[in-house]
C-alpha cells in the first residue's frame, strides 16, 4: 500500500508572537503545500528521501535523526508516544513551500506526515477531533522533540484551515473560528514577499522572546499575558519587558480589529491594523530587521493597502495587502529597492487562503 499525503505552509494575517502567550491569531492556509509518499515497512525502520534535501536518512524509528528528518521521526515518535501503533515507513518528500521563509515549512512536513499516518491507520480525517489531536501530536513533535521552542498557531492552521478564510485561534481556550476573506471579490490580493533572509526558530532570538514574555507575566503575577491590560503594563518597571509585553496586549486587540473589520468588510481599517502591526513588532518586539522593512515600507509607498512582516520575524517573509491592479508595480519597486541596497533579490507568492493537510492518494 502506499498513500499520498499533504499539508499547506502558512502565512499570519496578524497576531505574532502571541500563540505561546494564550492570545489571538489569524492565519490561513497556503496553496503551497508539502507532499509526504508513505509506504508501510514490515519493520521499524524509517527510510527517508525528500525532493528538497541532498542526504536522506534511515534509521529504527527510535533513533533521532538531526537533520531535516527530525521533523518526519519526530511526529512517528510522537504519535508511537500517543499509543498509535505507527508502523515502519519509507517516506518521500516533496515541498513548494518555501524553506525557511517564515510560512512554516516544517509545520507543512510534520502535518503532511500526521495526517499520512493517520491514513494509514484508518483515523477519521474528516473528525475535527481527529485533526486536532494530530495538530498536537505535531506541536509536540517541534518542541519536544525538534526542540524548537514554538506556540501552535503553525500546525493548528495547517490541520483546520479552510479554503477562503482565515483562521480566528484562540490559545486561551483553543477556539477556532473561520474569518471569511473574500480578497477576489474585493479586487485584492495578499502579496507574500519573502525577503530571502533565512531565520531559525531553534536557536537565539524567538526564544528569547519567549521567555522576556514569561518574565513579564511572572513580574506582573499572571499565568500569561493574555491577563493584563495595557495599564498593568505600564507597570512594569523594565523598559525591555514592558515594551515585549505591550506588543502582546495591543497584538491581540488588533486581532480583534482586524476580525471586525473583515466582518465589515472594511479593508482600509484592516490595512491600518497590518500597519499597526509592524510598528509594533519592529519597536515594541524588536523583530524586524532590514530588508523587513524595506519590503513594507516599499511596498507601501507602490500602492499596497498595509503590510506588515509575518512570522517568527529575524528574517523571512512580509505580507501586504495589495489593490490586484498594483501588483506589478508593488512588486517592481520592492524588487528595485532591494537591488538598490546592494540585497539579494526578493521572491513573491500570492497567498490565496487553501485547504487543510488532506489525504490525496491510496494505491
Ligand atoms: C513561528 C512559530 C509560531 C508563532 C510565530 C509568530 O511561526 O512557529 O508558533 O509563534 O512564529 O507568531
Amino acid at each position: 500500500m502506499t498513500l499520498v499525503a499533504s499539508a499547506p505552509g502558512r502565512v499570519n494575517l496578524i497576531g505574532e508572537h502571541t500563540d505561546y502567550n494564550r492570545g489571538l491569531c489569524l492565519p490561513l492556509a497556503l496553496p503551497q503545500r508539502t507532499t509526504v509518499t508513505l509506504t508501510p515497512r514490515p519493520d521499524l525502520l524509517l527510510r527517508l528521501t525528500s525532493a528538497q534535501e541532498d542526504e536522506g536518512w534511515e534509521g529504527p524509528v527510535d533513533e533521532r535523526p538531526r537533520s531535516w528528518a527530525a521533523y518526519v521521526a519526530g511526529v512517528v515518535a510522537v504519535l508511537r508516544d500517543d499509543g498509535l501503533e505507527v508502523p515502519g515507513l519509507d517516506a518521500s518528500v516533496d515541498s513548494d513551500v518555501p524553506l525557511g521563509a517564515g510560512l512554516s515549512s516544517s509545520a507543512a512536513l510534520e502535518c503532511a506526515v500526521a495526517t499520512g499516518v493517520a491514513g494509514l491507520l484508518g483515523l477519521d480525517l474528516e473528525d475535527p477531533v481527529v485533526r486536532r489531536r494530530l495538530a498536537r501530536a505535531c506541536i509536540r513533535a517541534e518542541t519536544e522533540y525538534v526542540g524548537a521552542p514554538t506556540g501552535g498557531m503553525d500546525q493548528t492552521v495547517a490541520m483546520l484551515g479552510r479554503p477562503g478564510h482565515a483562521l480566528l485561534l484562540d490559545f486561551d481556550d483553543d477556539g477556532v473560528s473561520p474569518v471569511g476573506l473574500p480578497l477576489e471579490d474585493a479586487g485584492l490580493v495578499l502579496l507574500v514577499v519573502d525577503t530571502r533572509v533565512r531565520h531559525t526558530l531553534t536557536g537565539g532570538s524567538y526564544g528569547d522572546r519567549r521567555s522576556e514574555c514569561a518574565d513579564a507575566a511572572a513580574a506582573l503575577g499572571v499565568a500569561s499575558l493574555r491577563e493584563v491590560s495595557l495599564a498593568d503594563v505600564d507597570r512594569l518597571d523594565d523598559d525591555i519587558l514592558r515594551r515585549r509585553a505591550r506588543h502582546i496586549v495591543t497584538e491581540n486587540a488588533r486581532v480583534r480589529d482586524s476580525v471586525v473589520a473583515l466582518e465589515a468588510g472594511d479593508w482600509t481599517a484592516l490595512a491600518a491594523l497590518l500597519d499597526a502591526s509592524h510598528v509594533s513588532m519592529r519597536d515594541d518586539f524588536d523583530i524586524s530587521c532590514r530588508e523587513l522593512d524595506l519590503a513594507v515600507e516599499t511596498a507601501r509607498a507602490a500602492g499596497a493597502l498595509g503590510a506588515r512582516m509575518t512570522g517568527g520575524g529575524f528574517g523571512g517573509s512580509a505580507v501586504g495587502l495589495v489593490p490586484n491592479t498594483t501588483v506589478d508595480e508593488v512588486r517592481r519597486t520592492v524588487t528595485a529597492a532591494f537591488a538598490d541596497a546592494g540585497l539579494r533579490l526578493p521572491a513573491y507568492l500570492v497567498a490565496i487562503p487553501g485547504g487543510a493537510a488532506r489525504v490525496d492518494s491510496v494505491g
